[in-house]
Order: C-alpha cells, then structure tokens, then sequence
C-alpha cells in the first residue's frame, strides 16, 4: 500500500522493498550512500542491507547518535565525506535512523551539489509517523530546535515495524507522542484509540503507524510548505521546543527526549486552549491524566519559566513579533496563529507543574 505525502510516496514493510528495487533500477544511481548513526549502525543496518538488491555501490556513512550533534559541524563532515568518496548529483543518499538522522541526512542531502535525491528509511517510531514525512529536513543551531533548514521532498519513504524491535521504552514513548499529537489535531477516535494501549498487540501498532502516516500525510498534501493548516502538526511544539532546547544545554536539567517535552507542551497547550477557545474542561483533565501516565514528570521549577518564554521568541511559527500558538478548541478541532499573553503562559507551566 502507498501513501501520498506531497510528493513523496509512502511504502510499507515488504512492498517497500520492492519498491526500492525498482526506484534503483529505474533511477540507476552512480553511489548508494546509507547513512546511520552509532545505534542504527549497530542494530538495523545489516537487515536493511539484507533486502537491498542492487550491484550499485553502497558506501556507508556513521554519525554520532543524539540530539546534541544534529548540527552544522555534522553535515559539513558529511559533506566532505560524501566529496571524498566521488559524490555526484546521481548519487542517492538513505537515511536509516530516527529523527535526528531523517531530519539531517536529508538536509545533507538537499543541499550537496545544491541537491541529491534521498531516500528515508526510519527506524524509530518518531521518526516513522512525524520526522521522516513531509520532507521537512535541517539541523539545530546551537540549542536552538530545527532553525536551519529545507523543505524537499525525499524520494520515498519505507516504514517497516521491525527495526522497532530494537528501539527502547523510552524512545517508543518519545514517538508516541507525536502519535498522540495527531490525535489531539485530528480525530477523537484516534486519541482513544491510541491511549488505549494495553492490549497493544503488533498488529495493532503497524495500524496505528498507518493512521498517524495518513493524518500527517493528508496534511501535508493540503499545505506542503506550512502557510495555514500544517502548523496544526506543531500542536504541544511552542512550548515543547523552548523547554527541550533549554534542558539540552542547562548542566542542571537532564536532556529530554523530544517526546518527553512535547508531550509536556501538550498540556500545557490544552490548558491554554481551555483557557482561551473554550476547550472542554473534563478532556483538558482526561488529555491532562492520560499523559502525565504515560510520560515522566519534567523537571521544570518556577525559576525556569522566564528563560522558557525567553526562548519562545525563535519559535518558526512566529511573524511579525508576534509568538503563534497551535491550540484547540476540541479535540480534532485546532486553531492556528493564537496569540497567548505571558500570565496565560505562566498560569499553563503552572498547571503544568500542580497536575
Ligand atoms: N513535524 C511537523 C511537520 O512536519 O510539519
């Protein structure tokens, strides 16, 4: 089966494989480079290479796992690793790894020799239903989230659940997150779906996988370029992504896995849509106890809150001065460009903090 993102067609498990051969036989192109990081080098490369049939050359790139090197440092060794080798503008590049590697293997791609087809291959759940579609690619600057780059579509994306097998607890919550995200943007009966995980058999969760896909994906193909309903995907992303960029260079704060502060931002973003478009008060409680079961407590205090609103200044979505929130007016129903005064923002990390 394949879906449509933008421009990009989405395979899964065996179909994907399949696919790929034909896109390399059709595409003939003169280098295949993979590139992983430390831990898919270690735990997906050899079943990724198993099922890749081609006489093409394959050259294999290794970055450092983690958040802290999806920076410029990183691509520009890539980018002499890729000159080195006798990169062309036929070569292909496939990244095979979680967010940071989709994320910035296809930045390096988009711009080596102004532009190389890449393909995704994502081996965390995260990366699978958000980070590898929608052909949204860069690096951070400094601690700053995702300020630099591009929005070009891979080739194709191919989702297959087995890499999952080897991905930790905490990394799968991470990725449930943004699952739970699309819910809260999109469909109520998602959300119950998704926060009903006890019997999660599986199944279960390529179909899950599958309607996380298909709501990013068709909103996506509605605003590619985020002007309007694609900063609906940034739901919980406001707050979320000042509070993880500041936990990823204060010595005190342990560094968060994305899903760890998106998910506090989820809170804290619903307590300001009850606060501001009448979001009902008992599903503020419900998305309030569902989340805080299924995700550590934060170590957020009182005397973080000014550098965390400090830092909502270098949101992406802001225009004008103005900081624009994603909230909700219910569940599958979200409001873009909302402006949020400071005492809301306060009285959200506040109610964050007490629940
Ligand atoms: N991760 C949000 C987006 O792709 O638009």
């Amino acid at each position: 089966m394949a879906v449509i993102a933008s421009q990009a067609p989405i395979f899964y498990a065996e179909i994907g494989c399949a696919e790929l051969s034909n896109y390399l036989r059709t595409s003939k192109p003169s280098i295949i480079f993979v590139l992983v990081d430390t831990n898919t080098h270690n735990n997906c490369l050899n079943i990724f290479l198993q099922q890749l049939e081609t006489t093409i050359t394959i050259e294999v790139i290794e970055m450092e796992a983690g958040e802290e090197h999806k920076n410029i440092e990183t691509c520009s060794g890539i980018w002499e690793t890729l000159s080195e080798l006798g990169a062309d503008r036929k070569s292909l590049m496939i990244n095979l790894g979680g967010g940071v590697v989709t994320d910035l293997g296809g930045f390096v791609a988009s711009t080596f020799k102004r532009g190389i087809d890449y393909i995704n291959v994502p081996t965390s759940l995260l990366a699978m239903v958000d980070a590898s579609v929608g052909g949204k690619c860069g690096v951070d600057l400094g601690n700053l989230k995702n300020q630099i780059g591009v929005i070009n579509q891979p080739q194709m994306v191919l989702i297959d659940s087995q890499y999952l097998t080897s991905l930790p607890a905490n990394e799968m919550r991470s990725g449930l997150a943004e699952v739970l995200k699309h819910g809260l943007i999109a469909s109520e009966t998602y959300w119950e779906k998704a926060t009903n995980l006890e019997a999660l058999t599986l199944e279960d969760l390529d179909d899950l996988i599958i309607e996380s896909i298909n709501i990013k994906s068709s909103i996506v193909q509605q605003d590619p370029t985020e002007q309007s309903i694609r900063k609906t995907l940034n739901y919980g992303h406001t707050l979320g992504h000042a509070i993880e960029s500041y936990f990823l260079t204060n010595p005190n704060k342990v560094t968060l896995l994305h899903g760890e502060a998106i998910a506090a931002g989820m809170v804290m973003a619903t307590h300001l849509s009850f606060k501001i478009c009448g979001f009902p008060e008992n599903k503020l409680r419900d998305i309030t106890k569902k989340l805080n079961e299924l995700f550590p407590k934060i170590d957020l205090l009182e005397e973080d809150y000014k550098i965390v609103i400090d830092l909502l200044k270098f949101d992406k979505k802001n225009s004008h001065g103005n900081i624009n929130f994603v909230l909700l007016k219910d569940i599958g129903e979200a409001k873009i460009d909302v402006n949020v005064p400071n005492d809301q923002l306060l009285e959200a990390m506040n109610y964050y903090l007490k629940n």
